[in-house]
């Protein structure tokens, strides 16, 4: 049959196409995978992939979705690290959208008159809400690294406010945890409560006022966030209820592209997040050490033993030297040595548990809330990589609305150390390197990574405070003895961050037998009252083609693989 002229050269034009992206696919699966907290977050990211979008664009859909269907974990008034691999020229980058410390904001701002800290102030309203950087994160994705336009990215996120979706048992759960928090902002209280008391499952949340400015950024980028009516909106709002914002910190915010943290343990490659997250070094530091050891041939207790003595260690340095690193200098080249790694793994005796010192003025960790803040891992079919921690800190943040905004303030002032040995809501503590100062970025522990281990790749990351690293950890250790995403995000996990001294355990982790002989090599052991996390991750291996997505078991997220493969391969996912 003889085509018109334009139809041949369609024709053509779609070979090309076609062929365009089999060659780009190569490099990578062949079509995406993704892992989020909440299954309309994952529907969200792979709509966009239908439209053309790539692994960049689904970051953004997914963030936004998040910031809709889980307001108590991250959102447009919080913030997070965007952990990037993009394909095409081989990059690494990490987009530090993290919060800012208000020009306002002094060491003192949380002391009481009598000079105590005071974590009312430290946690709930407006006075403990730094400067959002999602939204900034969300206009930087889309223009650098994105195919779509932001207002594409973002339709599904509209949509879901506009319309109400129902929430889950997991809603209701932080509802009622900070009851007191959101009843004290009319707007949160209109917002997220029903009729003044927590929501059950079920209930329909519908965010106009979210959806409006979702539809402004969408509109006018960074500048409809950080200027004109939101922005107003949002000062005078925090102003209003004792906080200390200015029009002036909303207009210097700016995302700031930094190196992640690379490093190599027994031949896998890792890419974690640098500072001001303390994700990366830390989960560095506790590799090095480890990795002189060979924890394959050690009996169950004395691995854990190992284990926990290279966390106690590496979360003592994070406590001592870590900070924002446009405010402080830190010792990064040396702790992040492998000599020193060395040198760390000579203190540990084998037979037995080494205190940490100083024992006073911390308070053990308070029973943790620990699925909010979230965490999303994508790749798409040509090989371009996601992992993003997000983050308003504890459940709903700080519980402020700013009138007419729709927006949940963080309450990330909290990560920072109020006062030198004080514990803040993990039970962290710090010191001058994470002292308060204006337009400092807080201390985080989001740790979004990529492991490399000859032709196997893992995506991974999770929410859950301090602990946050230790789970990466568990979970890289794990993907180098060979497991996949569902086996890694299940993993029992145990945990310890130097001060306090203890070794926390989920129930399935230890058994009483290896409970017995962890307390006989000295280790304060104490079982935790829930399962903690909602690690989200995605495994591929380039030779056999595998992809594999999974969301943790304790969560409520879905892990999905897009439908339509370009080129055989054998795969699995796995959503609880
Ligand atoms: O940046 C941080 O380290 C904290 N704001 C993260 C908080 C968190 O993961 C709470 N989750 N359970």
């Amino acid at each position: 049959m003889r085509l018109p002229p334009p139809l041949v050269a369609r024709r053509w034009l779609l070979l090309v196409l076609a062929l365009w992206s089999l060659a780009a696919g190569a490099a990578g699966p062949g079509r995406a995978a993704i892992a989020t907290a909440h299954p309309a977050a994952t529907a969200a990211g792979l709509e966009v992939l239908e439209q053309g979008g790539n692994a960049f664009d689904a970051a953004v859909a997914i963030s936004a979705a998040l910031a809709v269907v889980e307001p108590f974990s991250s959102g447009l008034g919080g913030g997070g690290f965007w952990l990037l691999y993009r394909a095409s020229d081989d990059r690494t980058v990490m987009v530090d959208g993290r919060e800012r410390a208000p020009l306002a904001a002094t060491p003192t701002l949380y002391l009481d008159a009598d000079g105590q800290f005071d974590a009312r102030r430290s946690q709930d309203g407006p006075l403990a809400a730094a400067i959002p950087g999602q939204p900034a994160a969300l206009v930087h994705l889309a223009r650098h690294y994105g195919r779509l336009p932001l207002a594409t990215s973002l339709k599904p996120a509209i949509r879901l406010a506009r319309e109400g979706f129902a929430v889950g048992p997991r809603y209701a759960l932080m509802a009622g945890y900070r009851f007191p928090a959101l009843l004290a902002s009319p707007e949160a209280r209109r917002i997220f409560l029903a009729a003044g008391i927590a929501p059950l499952p079920d209930w329909t949340l519908r965010q106009r006022d979210l959806a409006d400015t979702l539809q402004t950024l969408a509109d006018h980028g960074h500048e409809g966030f950080y200027d004109g009516a939101v922005a107003r909106r949002l000062v005078e709002g925090v102003r209003a209820a004792g906080g200390i914002w200015t029009q002036e910190d909303l207009a210097s915010y700016q995302v700031i592209e930094r190196e992640p943290i690379t490093s190599t343990y027994r031949g896998m490659r890792v890419t974690s997040a640098s500072p001001p997250s303390s994700g990366g070094v830390v989960l560095t530091e506790a590799l090095n050490i480890l990795a002189g050891v060979d924890l394959s041939a050690m009996s169950p207790a004395t691995r854990i033993h190992w284990i926990t003595e290279a966390m106690r260690r590496a979360y003592a340095d994070r406590a001592r030297y870590l900070g924002d690193p446009d405010s402080v200098s830190m010792p990064l080249t040396r702790l992040l040595d492998p000599a020193y790694g060395a040198q760390l793994r000579q203190s540990i005796d084998p037979l037995l548990a080494t205190p940490s010192v100083p024992l006073e003025a911390n308070d053990p960790l308070k029973p943790s809330l620990d699925r909010h803040t979230t965490h999303f891992s994508v790749i798409d079919a040509e090989g371009n990589r996601v992992a993003a921690t997000l983050s308003i800190n504890t459940p709903f943040g700080s519980g402020f609305v700013a009138p007419g905004t729709g927006v949940v303030l963080n309450n990330e002032m909290d990560d920072f150390a109020a006062a030198p040995g004080q514990a803040n809501a993990y039970g962290l503590v710090g010191g001058s390197a994470n002292a308060i100062a204006p337009g400092k970025r807080p201390l985080s522990s989001m740790t979004p990574t990529f492991l490399e281990q000859g032709d196997r790749l893992a995506i991974l990351g999770t929410p859950g405070g301090s602990r946050i690293i230790s789970m990466v950890l568990l979970a890289s250790l794990a993907f180098a003895d060979s497991a996949d995403a569902s086996a890694m995000v299940a993993l029992p996990r145990y945990h310890h961050q130097y001060l306090p001294d203890i070794l926390f355990f989920e129930a399935k982790a230890f058994d009483s037998e290896t409970v017995k002989r962890l307390t006989a090599l000295g280790h304060r052991v104490e079982r935790v009252s829930r399962d903690y996390g909602d690690m989200q991750a995605v495994t591929w291996n380039r030779r056999t083609g595998e992809l594999s997505a999974a969301s943790d078991p304790r969560g409520e997220g879905q892990a999905r693989l897009q439908l339509q493969a370009r080129r055989p391969a054998s795969e699995a996912a796995s959503a609880p």
